[in-house]
Order: C-alpha cells, then sequence, then structure tokens
C-alpha cells in the first residue's frame, strides 16, 4: 500500500482515541482504505496532559503547524475557533484533507474554510460535528441530495440530554450531573456551550444549511438552552404526561403566496412521554429527518462520548484516504452547502 501521512491536532476525550484506534486498527483500516495511514504526530497542548489512552510519547509535539507540514490528512480535535481556524487553514494550504469534529469553527466559519479547500482541491470532512456517532452528515449530503427534506427534528447534544435525563429519572441536582457529563467526556471544554445551547445551535445549523441546500448563519437560529430548567420544572413535566428535552427543529417553510423560508431553532421542549424522543436516554442522540419522497427517517445512537465519536472521525479518515489514493476526486465531493441563502424565519412552536 502507499502510505499516507496523517497528522492528528488534539488528544482530548476524542482525539486519544482516535489516536488509539487508527494504532490498534491500522492494518484493517489500510485494507479498507487502501492505504497505510501512518499517524506521523499529535499536537496537544500541554505534553504532560493525563491521556485517556496509552499513546507512544514520542508522538506527541506542541509544534501543531510544523506537524501539518507534509501531512496527507490532517485530524482537527481540538475544538474552538482559535488556533483550530488558523490550523485547518494551515493544512488545507498545505495540499491536506482535513477531517474535523468542531462543529462550532464550522457554524462560524464553514464558508471561510469550505471556500479555501475548493481553492486547493481539498477536501473538508465532518460526520462528527453533529450528533456524535451517529451517520447524519452523509445521508443528508449524499443519500437524500435526490430528495426535498422539509424538517429535521431531534436531540443533538449528548451533555444536555444526559443532564436532563438523570434529572427525570433519578431527581440528580443539575450542577452534579453536569460534572459527571463532564468527567465522562460528553461536554464541551466551555460546558457553556452545551447548557445554554451554543452547541446544538451550530450542530442545527450545519444540519439545515445541508438539508436544504443553503447557509445558514449561526445568528438566524434561534436558540435557548437548559439553565433556567429545575427540578420543580421537571417535576410538573412528568405529573402532566411530558419529559422536558432539549430539541433542535430545522423547517422549511412555505407561504401562501409559494414563498419558501427556513425556520431553525434550538429550545428546551415538553415531549410526551409516549413520542420516540421521550426514551432517549443518557448522552444519546436521536434525528427524525421527514423527506418528500422518503418520508419520515429516524437516526440514533452515541450523541458524544470519546470512542463513539472517533468512529465517525475514523469513518471520515478512509474516506479522505480513498479520495487521495483515486487522485483527489469522488466520495465527499458536494459537501458543501453553498447555495444562495433563503430567508430565515422564526416561529416557535412548543411541543
Ligand atoms: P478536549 O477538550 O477533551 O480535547 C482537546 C484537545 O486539544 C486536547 O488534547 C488539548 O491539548 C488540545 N488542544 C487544545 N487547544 C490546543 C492548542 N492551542 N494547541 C494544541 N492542542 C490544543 O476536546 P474533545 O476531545 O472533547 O473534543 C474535540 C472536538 O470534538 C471538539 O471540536 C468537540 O466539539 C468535538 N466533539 C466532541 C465530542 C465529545 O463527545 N467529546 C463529540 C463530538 C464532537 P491538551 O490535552 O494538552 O490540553
Ligand atoms: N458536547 C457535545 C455534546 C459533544 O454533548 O453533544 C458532541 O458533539
Amino acid at each position: 500500500y502507499r502510505t499516507l501521512r496523517v497528522a492528528l491536532l488534539g488528544a482530548g476525550a476524542v482525539g486519544s482515541q482516535v489516536a488509539d484506534l487508527l494504532l490498534k486498527h491500522g492494518d484493517e483500516l489500510a485494507d479498507r482504505a487502501g492505504a497505510k495511514l501512518e499517524l506521523a504526530g499529535i499536537a496537544v497542548r500541554n505534553l504532560d496532559s493525563k491521556r485517556d489512552a496509552d499513546l507512544p510519547r514520542e508522538l506527541f509535539t506542541t509544534d501543531a503547524e510544523t506537524l501539518i507540514v507534509g501531512s496527507d490528512i490532517v485530524i482537527e480535535l481540538m475544538g474552538g475557533i482559535e488556533p483550530a481556524r488558523t490550523q485547518v487553514l494551515h493544512a488545507i494550504a498545505s495540499g491536506a484533507d482535513v477531517v474535523t469534529a468542531n462543529k462550532a469553527l464550522l457554524a462560524t466559519h464553514g464558508s471561510e474554510v469550505f471556500e479555501a479547500a475548493d481553492q486547493v482541491g481539498a477536501e473538508v470532512y465532518y460526520e462528527a460535528a453533529a450528533a456524535g456517532a451517529i451517520p447524519i452528515i452523509r445521508p443528508l449530503r449524499d443519500s437524500l441530495a435526490g430528495d426535498r427534506v422539509v424538517r429535521i427534528m431531534g436531540i443533538v447534544n449528548g451533555t444536555t440530554n444526559y443532564i436532563l435525563d438523570r434529572m427525570d429519572t433519578e431527581g440528580a441536582d443539575f450542577a452534579d450531573v453536569l460534572a459527571q457529563a463532564q468527567a465522562l467526556g460528553y461536554a464541551e471544554a466551555d460546558p457553556t456551550a452545551d447548557v445554554e445551547g451554543y452547541d446544538a445551535a451550530q450542530k442545527a445549523a450545519i444540519l439545515a444549511s445541508l438539508a436544504f441546500h443553503t447557509t445558514v448563519p449561526l445568528d438566524a437560529v434561534h436558540r435557548e438552552g437548559i439553565t433556567s430548567v429545575d427540578a420543580a420544572m421537571i417535576e410538573s413535566a412528568r405529573h402532566a404526561g411530558y419529559v422536558i428535552k432539549l430539541l433542535a427543529v430545522c423547517e422549511r417553510l412555505t407561504a401562501e403566496d409559494g414563498s419558501e423560508s427556513i425556520s431553525v431553532r434550538v429550545y428546551p421542549a415538553l415531549v410526551e412521554r409516549t413520542h420516540p424522543l421521550a426514551s432517549v436516554h443518557g448522552a444519546n442522540n436521536a434525528v427524525f429527518v421527514q423527506a418528500e419522497a422518503a418520508g419520515d427517517l429516524m437516526f440514533y445512537g452515541a450523541g458524544a462520548g470519546g470512542v463513539q465519536t472517533a468512529s465517525a472521525v475514523l469513518g471520515d479518515v478512509v474516506s479522505a484516504a480513498r479520495r487521495h489514493i483515486a487522485g483527489g476526486v469522488g466520495v465527499g465531493e458536494s459537501t458543501r452547502a453553498n447555495l444562495p441563502a433563503v430567508p430565515i424565519g422564526h416561529v416557535i412552536t412548543r411541543y
């Protein structure tokens, strides 16, 4: 096999598992990718940080910039905007394909990143940027490309679902369960992103952009988090036959005159206990997609967690490797949602 050089930026909850699986299953992945994937190095902030996996110390560096140069595939798992944005643009300019789970970056600087990739014929893969291990980016981008998606509704943040579920089923304290979600590697580095709904809003913007073939700016997404949800609200919801879930809803709206707009919103909602979304427990996510021809589709699984998310990241790495071997054509080429934006309307519907 030809050898492809892979650079990993970040070895936290997700990155350490990606490195571990890449090293453990190298031969199998090479068979699937048609190329040997050589982990050239792992860039981190602090060489002495404790890792979730036992990884060779000699792979670690604090010099991401140098590691990127000469790499065929750069996996960005640092999170946040900077230096992730600079390093991703550097990777693209250096001729690498990029795999990232960074929804914060893509929801705010996606156009810049995708345009930079277009200019040099590089590709950006981001299956892990929405709903963790659940395949949802490819289905929206590829499998449903011939259909018309009219609605996406679901739970797209694992941390908040974990918190609300434990509060509902065990009467757990908000702050205690949030601390557990952080310890389990579900939460963002700054968990405000989770509990205030920013993370879900970023994912909703990404999913809506793909589903509706447009660009949904993050500031057009209506966002409410779960910090105002307390034990009394959960209790009264239960008595009325409901459970509180943080929902993301993306809809194509058609006015009487036939004009179309889009509504994208994230908010804590009352879900009937008999509804399938009420049975989404722990850090799991579920996404319902309604398309004109396909009808109703449901995607369910782990929405957060290091090793679960590593599955989606490595799937992208294999896709990127196949593209390299095929000469840089195919597979991820239709990633971009670069049609003109349609008007964004806000319709708040409580369930
Ligand atoms: P962590 O905070 O656990 O890890 C971040 C890693 O990046 C650490 O290894 C850190 O180094 C490194 N890093 C941070 N800043 C720098 C820097 N300036 N220079 C070099 N290295 C840096 O994050 P996660 O693994 O949880 O998340 C990674 C990405 O994946 C994020 O974009 C997140 O949103 C996304 N994601 C996370 C999921 C999850 O369940 N955790 C699920 C889906 C997506 P050091 O260790 O030395 O501090
Ligand atoms: N913090 C995110 C969540 C990670 O809890 O869903 C997965 O994107």
